[in-house]
């Protein structure tokens, strides 16, 4: 499984790097207005310090826009991949890139039929937002579950982003039903490595170790 760090934030960036644990980055327009108002610089940075996919996210309203933006963003680095959102002018968005090279990353999935459209008009990713639609009464994990048994079905090449992870067991669950990947906030990122038996453990080896050096004086 692919852990990408859902963040714009060049220090948690750095952080997961020298974890050696990251496979690459996913940003928005809400995560890259929390740092900087000068996007170009943001995403030059993240895609020079990462080495795996990097996505950026495409504002256009309309398919020639998003196009557009898609090719200048795809210059920025060969990692570069740029979101879409799913509506009808960013499906054909996605169709119009899908073969020139240029990535794709089909953001705002909440529905199988969503993933399954994005997927016949090529998108590399899908990123359905498993967070959001349990907030609001749905069942995020059924979805991710739907879209991995259709895509199996039909052989679709298009892998699936959990996005939207709100807890280290999002995760879990993700990886047990064999999603591609997990963006996954900083803070969820860091919850992950931790266990009280082992802070505990760790303390008693030290603890005991220090007798074992004590009897050498
Ligand atoms: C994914 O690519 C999105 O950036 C992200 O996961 C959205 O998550 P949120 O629902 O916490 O905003």
């Amino acid at each position: 499984m692919k852990f990408f760090i859902d963040t714009a934030n060049i220090e948690e960036i750095k952080t997961a790097i020298s974890w050696g644990i990251l496979d690459g980055v996913t940003t928005n327009p809400s995560l890259v207005a929390k740092e900087n108002c000068d996007f170009k610089t943001v995403a030059k940075e993240i895609v020079s310090l990462v080495d795996g996919p990097v996505s950026l996210e495409a504002v256009s309203p309309d398919a020639a826009g998003m196009v557009a933006e898609a090719k200048d963003l795809a210059k920025l680095g060969r990692n570069v991949v740029v979101k879409i959102p799913m509506t009808s002018e960013g499906i054909k968005a996605v169709r119009m890139l899908s073969g020139t090279g240029v990535k794709t990353n089909v953001t705002l999935i909440f529905s199988a039929n969503q993933a399954l459209i994005a997927a016949k008009a090529g998108a590399t990713y899908v990123s359905p937002f498993i967070g959001r639609l349990d907030d609001q009464g749905w069942d995020g994990m059924q979805l991710i579950a739907d879209i991995l048994q259709i895509y199996s079905n039909y052989g679709f090449k298009t892998e699936v982003i959990a996005a939207s992870v709100r807890d280290p067991v999002h995760v879990v669950d993700c990886a047990r039903l064999g999603c591609h990947v997990a963006t996954i906030p900083f803070a969820i990122l860091k919850k992950m490595f931790g266990h009280s038996l082992t802070d505990s453990g760790v303390a008693k080896f030290n603890e005991d170790w220090k007798k074992v050096e004590a009897c050498k004086k």
